[in-house]
């Protein structure tokens, strides 16, 4: 997730959950205008993570070319997946006809995953979509032109672009894409807890599922471990420390971070009902001491 899932929250993420329950994961998007993005930046986006567990690299641009070659050094810097995104509603992709823009003309989908295909040699395409921009009309239309254009799985995110990120969730459509095409979907939208995870897949016969913004709030949605709050604080820790080594991150850029994920976190009953009280505090020293005091650290 932009701005969101840099490397050091994610190698986390990875690190407390087992390979049984969390697979692999994608980057959050690197947008692709004009020029092929240079080597140093797909880096940035893949991390030094290089474990069992695949990275995928997600992509998000109109321009043939630019992707193609994009692709092209993302799999020579060893990214095992290739992403292109067809989710986004932010307006800067639409204006660039990229993300969820796309949506609007499946034959175009299906160009776009055939040029950034046709530059991968080892690493495998994937394509994620919403399931439609107003409606879900043209889904399967959607998730067929995502076969076809070369992707070997597809992820949808069961809401329309004009839904955004609303709370409710009609899974049913996930059903209607996993039955129109043969490659794995991926089913996105609404996993709030551990338990929605075999669920979405009970109900929707989707062969994976992709944690959104609930990982946000509970590292461990992916193994369903019930933690501490001692744990909980270790984790918001080592995400500051991790912060700090790899970006030289400011006390109170690393704090924003924290204040980030503590909006909506759940794990080890550290925030409760309220997370205001976190919030308020704006010196980043106290809010890493009172983390280390629940740490036990
Ligand atoms: C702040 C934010 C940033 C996001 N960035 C990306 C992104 O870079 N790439 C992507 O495929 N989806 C992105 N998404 C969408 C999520 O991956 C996911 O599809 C969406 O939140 C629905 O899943 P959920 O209900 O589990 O949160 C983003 C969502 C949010 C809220």
């Amino acid at each position: 997730m932009e701005g969101v899932t840099e490397p050091c929250f994610r190698d986390l993420l990875l690190e407390c959950n087992p390979p049984e329950h969390l697979g692999g994961a994608f980057t959050e998007f690197a947008r692709v205008v004009k020029l092929p993005l240079p080597r140093r930046v797909l880096r940035a986006h893949l991390g030094p993570h290089r474990g069992e567990r695949p990275i995928g690299l997600q992509l998000m641009g109109a321009d043939l070319e630019a992707l193609g070659e994009t692709a092209r050094r993302a799999e020579e810097i060893g990214a095992p997946l290739v992403d292109v995104n067809f989710g986004c509603p932010a307006k800067g992709a639409l204006r660039g006809c990229a993300g969820s823009a796309v949506l609007a003309e499946p034959a175009r989908l299906e160009r776009i995953l055939r040029a950034v295909g046709s530059a991968l040699e080892r690493s495998l395409l994937t394509a994620k979509i919403r399931a439609g921009i107003d409606d879900t009309v043209r889904l399967t239309e959607l998730a067929q032109a995502a076969e076809e254009g070369g992707a070997a799985m597809l992820t949808v995110h069961c809401r329309t672009r004009s839904e955004g990120y609303q709370p409710e969730v009609d899974w049913s459509r996930l059903t209607r894409a996993v039955e129109s095409v043969e490659i794995p979907v991926c089913g996105n939208g609404g996993v709030l807890v551990h338990a929605d995870l075999e669920r979405m897949r009970r109900e929707t016969g989707c062969a994976l599922v992709m944690v959104g913004r609930a990982a946000l709030g509970d590292p461990w949605i992916f193994s369903g471990a019930e933690v501490g709050a001692s744990e909980a604080a270790r984790f918001l820790l080592d995400y500051a420390e991790a912060l700090h080594a790899r970006y030289a991150a400011s006390a109170s850029r690393i704090a924003g971070r924290l204040k980030q994920l503590l909006r909506c976190w759940r794990a080890g009953g550290l925030v409760g009902e309220d997370p205001r009280p976190w919030l308020a505090e704006r010196d980043p020293a106290r809010l890493l001491e009172r983390l280390r005091a629940l740490a036990g650290a």
